[in-house]
């Protein structure tokens, strides 16, 4: 085998390696990066989707992951908080049974505005800005 041989030999080899994980790669679903408005303002799911599933996890938010909750007082707004505890940095859930958000890890709880109810943690989630405009709910990056 000639050097021009060896080395067209090892391209394909290269190219038949490498294609598969290539089109893998180009046809996996990409995460969606949530990109804010001219107002600062980041659509986060739907009013449909906050109905259906109680909270809206946006995990791909400018910054933060956040939470976002219809709110137990005036149904016809919305809570948005960080979902980071502030306590250790787990990730609190929305617990609608007892309207507050609750972190599995040292047991700390959250009112739906982020004030701490009960420690360990001492600092309040970060709340952000949100608001409903027709079927989309929105969260205002800081
Ligand atoms: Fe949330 Fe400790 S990390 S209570």
């Amino acid at each position: 085998m000639d050097r021009r041989a060896f080395m067209t030999y090892m391209g394909l080899g290269l190219l038949a390696d490498c294609l598969p994980m290539a089109i893998a790669a180009s046809a996996a679903p990409k995460l969606k990066v949530a990109k804010a408005r001219s107002d600062g303002f980041v659509a986060v799911g739907t009013v449909n989707e906050l109905q259906t599933k109680g909270v809206i996890k946006a995990p791909q938010f400018p910054g933060k992951p956040l939470l976002i909750i219809r709110d137990p007082q005036n149904k016809s707004k919305v809570i948005a908080v960080s979902s980071t505890c502030t306590h250790k940095g787990c990730e609190v859930d929305w617990r609608a049974k007892n309207s507050q958000f609750a972190c599995p890890c040292h047991g700390a709880k959250f009112n739906p505005n982020g004030t701490v109810v009960k420690g360990p943690a001492t600092r309040p989630l970060t709340s952000f800005k949100a608001k409903i405009e027709g079927n989309l709910v929105l969260v205002k990056s800081n």
